[in-house]
This record gives C-alpha cells, structure tokens and sequence, in this order.
C-alpha cells in the first residue's frame, strides 16, 4: 500500500461538481481580486465562527478579513495592533517557520518561551515569565489541532494573537479558538484542514477598529476614498478563485473535522510501541498533525522503516524555531530545551479526511510491527 503524508486528488474528485461550478462561477463573473466570492466568504467564515462562539475576545462578533496567506495575516494583525520595529512578541519555538518570520517581517523580535511537555504548545507560565518592558503581543500557536491552555494568557493584559493556522476548529473550554483572543490568524494553505487550491489566509477579530485597519493595510493602506493611501500598506489579499474554493469546503468543514476526529480515535485503538498525543481536558482536538514520539534513535529508524513500506511522514518541527539559522542573531537558541529534546522525538503519521479506515490500520500495523 502506498500512503501519502497529503494527498488532494480525492478531495477534488470527492467535491468535483461543487469546486467545478465555483471556478467557473468566478471565470465567468470576470473579476479576480476583491470581489464578490472574497465579500461571501469573510461573511461565511464569519458566521461559522461566530455560531460556534458567539463571545469574542474584543467584543462583538467577529469580522473577518481575507488576506493572501497565513504568515501575512500574522504580519497585518501585529501591525494593526500597533506592534512595530523593535518590540517583542512572546510566542512558541514549536511552530513553522512563519509564526516568527511574520514577527520579523514587521521588524519586531520574537521572544521565544519554551513549550509543555504533553502537548508541545506554548507553556503559558513560561510566557508570562518572559513578559518586560517591551512586550508589545503573545503569539500563542494551537499546535496540531490542539487548543493552548489560554487561560493565563487572557489574563495576562498583553494582547493575544492566537495563530489558527493549524486549528480550525478547535475549541478551548468549549469555545472556538479563534474568538478568544484579541485578534487570530488563519492559514489556508492546502494542507490546513480548510485548505485553498493555492495560498490563502486571513484575519478575524471581534475589535472593528483592528478590523478596519486590517482591511486598509493588506490593500496598500487604501482608505475609503480610491487611490488615497492613509498608511504604507502592503498588497496581500486572497482572489477570487481561492475565496470560491474555500467557500464550498467551508460547507464540508465540519464533517471533514468529524472524520479527523474518527481517524485519531481509530489510531488511538491501533497503535502500539509509540507514546500517543494527548487530549488536555481544556482542548477539543480537531488533529490537525497526529504526531506520536518515541526515543531519537527509534524516530529515524521508524521513519525509514515506514517509508520503505509506502508509508510517508514528516517532522513537525526538526528545529525549534530559537534554533534556526536565520534567527540565530536573537541569541536565543539554548532557551527551550523542552523543545529542543522533543523536536528529536516526533514523527507525524497521515492524516486526513479521505484516508480510509484500512489505511490507518496498514499504518498502525507497519508501526506495531516495527516494535
Ligand atoms: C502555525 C503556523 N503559522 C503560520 C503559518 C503560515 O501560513 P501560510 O503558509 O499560509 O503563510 C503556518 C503554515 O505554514 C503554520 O503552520
């Protein structure tokens, strides 16, 4: 059996009709950037959100803004927070990438705080701890489809930013991550489990002020008034065709989640040999990445072992973000070795919504057998 780690081909034939009908929809309509699919689905998004937590962290409900990818929402949400060149922003070294170099691309400085064991999300103690004179944000990321333990945080007086990009869905104590916050980041990206055809990202928050400062800054910092600039925006919308998309995979979102949940169960009941991720009390899951550990040694060699067998993985995350190259001038790199050690211990199996039940059970063989 070959088993891809991502895998959309049966997602499209799955949804064809539908996907098919949106993209003719928007070739037709003859209007790529800012229009209508991108109004309906800030919309529709919105009220998914807002149906699943009515209570946002600024108030109201939440307004959401399309932007073109996930690492520019973070960007576009620290600057409409007033976050800037030489502030620091508290967030997590078990991350991708983009968490920090968003930070870094509005010249503000990541201050990493280490991470919890059982989960590998942002210790919010250890948050806290980093909190000085200069802290201007808290960047906690709902790692693989797990809710971060909030509570501290949202007590904390900084303004959260909760980086969704790997959580649609998921909800801390009851209420969706996303609406708990200040203001939080979407990523689109294909894998994501509402996943564009191509980049994609966006904003929400529930503060109408942050809200229309978002909408101003991703184009060029546009005021009402055509072709007059009130701030040195950037050019970072979401177009017509991935707006399209993902408003029909918004409809199935919810039963794509269900299956994500029943797959994870179904692992749960199969695998053995390897330490299995947790569900926290405080956190409805919606896994996102299915990461399992074992010793560094074993990893690699289990890695291989299942390779060799058709079955691809990957390492969220080799490197802790404190650690790599490019940011190697903060000077942070032996500052969470929690991170450090289990960034050595994790392997990612499949999954996603169109893996059969057979599938997950040729995996957790492979994995059984190799111990
Ligand atoms: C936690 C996290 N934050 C931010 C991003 C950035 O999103 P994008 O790839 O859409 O820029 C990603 C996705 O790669 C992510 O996983």
């Amino acid at each position: 059996m070959t088993i891809p780690f991502a895998e959309f081909k049966s997602q499209y034939a799955a949804l064809k009709p539908e996907l098919d009908a949106a993209l003719q929809s928007v070739l037709e309509a003859g209007w790529f950037v800012l229009g209508e699919q991108g109004k309906a689905f800030e919309q529709e998004f919105g009220a998914w959100l807002n149906i699943g937590s009515p209570v946002i962290g600024g108030g109201g409900g939440a307004s959401v803004i399309g932007v073109a990818n996930g690492t520019d929402a973070i960007a576009l949400a620290l600057r409409a927070l007033g976050v800037g060149q030489g502030d620091e922003v508290i967030t997590t070294p078990m991350t991708a990438f983009p968490t920090a170099a968003a930070i870094r691309q509005i010249g503000a400085i990541p201050v990493f705080a280490d991470v919890q064991a059982d989960t590998l999300c942002l210790d919010p103690q250890k948050a806290l701890a980093k909190i000085g004179p200069k802290t201007k944000a808290i960047v906690p990321v709902h790692l693989y489809g797990q809710a971060v333990d909030l509570g501290p945080l949202l007590e904390c007086g900084i303004p959260i930013l909760e980086d969704c990009a790997q959580s649609h869905g998921t909800r801390w104590r009851g209420q969706l991550t996303g609406t708990l916050g200040k203001i939080a980041t979407f990523s689109f990206y294909p894998t994501k489990n509402l996943g564009a055809y191509g980049d994609g990202g966006a904003v929400a928050t529930g503060d109408p002020a942050l809200a229309a400062m978002v909408r101003s800054l991703r184009n060029y910092g546009e005021g009402t008034q055509r072709y007059e600039h009130l701030s040195e925006g950037v050019n970072s919308r979401l177009d017509e065709i991935q707006a399209a998309i993902l408003r029909v995979k918004l409809r199935h979102l919810d039963v794509s989640l269900a299956r994500r949940r029943e797959l994870a169960t179904l692992y749960r009941q199969l695998l053995r040999g390897v330490e299995l991720p947790v569900e926290t009390d405080y956190s409805h899951n919606t896994w996102h990445l299915y990461v399992v550990r074992t010793t560094p040694e074993k990893r690699n060699a289990l890695r291989q072992h299942l390779t060799e067998r058709g079955v691809g993985t990957q390492i969220h995350y080799p490197i802790p973000q404190n650690r790599q190259p490019a940011l190697a001038h903060l000077g942070q790199q032996d500052t969470c070795p929690i991170a450090d050690a289990e960034a050595e211990r994790i392997l990612s199996l499949p999954l996603y919504p169109e893996l059969t039940d057979e599938q997950i059970a040729y995996i957790a063989e492979q994995v059984t057998a190799f111990f």
